[in-house]
């Protein structure tokens, strides 16, 4: 029986509330507002870029696309949202929101967004604003815009999902899931990486702009770009491999889900297996109280046991990490924190009050540093690519000297292999939305 997912929204507001009315108190604001945002012009142009709502705004109501619209907030009392509506015959007007969500709110529908001035009762109060500022603000009588400090601690508590969260995010799972079958089954037919991209989109029910992530469809030499934003047309081409990372969002919720397949069997297919057994031993290492940083440097140590054992790289796998020789083929980091961003705030935070967690030495890109607590929600990616820049570059270094040169040449062509599941810490066992997605 699926949880519903409107019956756990109330205890999420309550605990979103308690977040906030604690972070006010600290930082001396009577209250907040979260504006949702507006779309921005091409330059020149009398076209929009995608809309994507504030963040802060969407973790309190499920409106994604919601333009001009606000949600004041003071203790004590239920929230306000203004939600704007306007007259306009050129677009079709949002429709008024429903759900039982809406019952925790006081609503009010603006024909002009200027309306809320006087709605969000600012006068004689100290209300911080959070969202993207607009010209038309200046004169609203804000006591702060977007204050850091008040923006570190939302945000540090925010990598601790509420029950209803990880609820979305497990929708999104079975969405993009679903996408991922629909795409493997369009290139095993011999679709181009465009016609796989509109199968998975098909198959999720959402469009581009919806998506939480512009999709990755890289299929051979393709895989080996880590963010590969090209959908190629051509349906000829001779099927090597197909790396697909693509989400799926759920009332603003996102999953980020990678996949890599061999189109037959040999050295190539072998290595993707390598790297699922690797990838689950990671997943079992999401526990409470594991500092990430050590997730990461046992990705580097089981992929150059891997790349050892396939005969890629010589010598001893942990001297294959000090040296630098692992990150040759695996340059990004294990993971990050998921949300409402995909690559979601606060990774590096050392607390509420902000300051960072520094990254391992030699590990750049590393995106999360905190050590695990129940409710977070993180991505476990290992990857091995056969990158050229990389690989040049490593052909002038001492550790080059590692690395068999015949099996690159061999593997080249195949790009690489990236697998990355969305796994949430909880106080026990990991629980893995993304192989459960894909048994759903
Ligand atoms: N899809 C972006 C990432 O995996 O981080
Ligand atoms: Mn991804
Ligand atoms: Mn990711």
């Amino acid at each position: 029986m699926p949880i519903e997912v409107d019956s756990l929204y109330p205890a999420h507001l309550t605990e979103v509330r308690r977040r906030t009315d604690r972070a006010l108190a600290a930082h001396g604001f009577d209250g907040l507002v979260m504006f949702s945002g507006c779309a921005g012009y091409s330059f020149l142009d009398d076209r929009t870029y995608p809309f994507r709502a504030n963040p802060h705004f969407a973790q309190w109501v499920p409106l994604g696309d919601a333009q001009q619209c606000f949600v004041g907030y003071v203790p004590g009392q239920a929230p306000l949202l203004c939600f704007h509506q306007p007259a306009d015959y050129w677009h079709k007007p949002p429709e008024l929101p429903t759900g039982d969500w809406l019952r925790e709110f006081r609503l009010e529908v603006l024909r002009d967004p200027g309306s809320a001035r006087e709605l969000l009762g600012l006068a004689g109060r100290r209300i911080a604003f959070i969202g993207e500022w607009q010209a038309g603000f200046d004169a609203w009588g804000f006591a702060a815009v977007n204050p850091a400090a008040l923006l570190d601690e939302l945000h540090y508590h925010r990598a601790v999902k509420t029950p209803y969260e990880v609820e979305c995010m497990r929708r999104a799972s079975v969405l993009a899931a679903r996408g991922h079958v629909a795409a493997r089954d369009a290139f095993r037919a011999g679709a181009s990486e465009f016609e796989t991209h509109l199968a998975y989109c098909a198959a999720v029910g959402q469009r581009d702009e919806e998506l939480p992530y512009g999709n990755i469809i890289a299929f051979n030499e393709g895989a080996a770009v880590l963010h590969y934003q090209h959908l190629r047309r051509e349906r000829g081409v001779p099927r090597r491999s197909f790396l697909i990372d693509a989400g799926a969002q759920f009332r603003g919720y996102a999953a980020d889900i990678t996949r890599t397949y061999a189109a037959d069997d040999g050295d190539f297919a072998g290595l993707v297996a390598g790297m699922d057994a690797l990838q689950l031993e990671l997943c079992a290492a999401i526990r409470s109280g594991t500092d990430y940083r050590d997730v990461h440097l046992l990705a580097h140590r089981l992929i150059a046991g891997l790349l050892r054992s396939a005969g890629i790289i010589d010598g001893d796998p942990d001297e294959a990490v000090a040296t630098g020789l692992s990150s040759v083929f695996f340059p990004h980091g294990i993971g990050h924190l998921l949300g409402l961003q995909v690559h979601d705030v606060a990774g590096l935070a050392r607390d509420a009050s902000g300051g960072e967690i520094p990254r391992p030495a030699g590990h750049p890109y590393l995106r999360l540093t905190r050590v695990l607590e129940p409710g977070f929600v993180v991505t476990v990616e290992p990857g091995l690519y056969f990158i050229d820049l990389l690989l040049d570059e490593a052909r002038g270094r001492d550790h080059g000297r590692r690395i068999r040169w015949d099996a690159v040449e061999r593997l080249r062509p195949y790009g690489g292999i990236r697998i990355e599941d969305n796994v949430v810490c909880t106080a026990g066992a990991p629980e893995n939305l993304t192989r459960d997605a894909f048994a759903n």
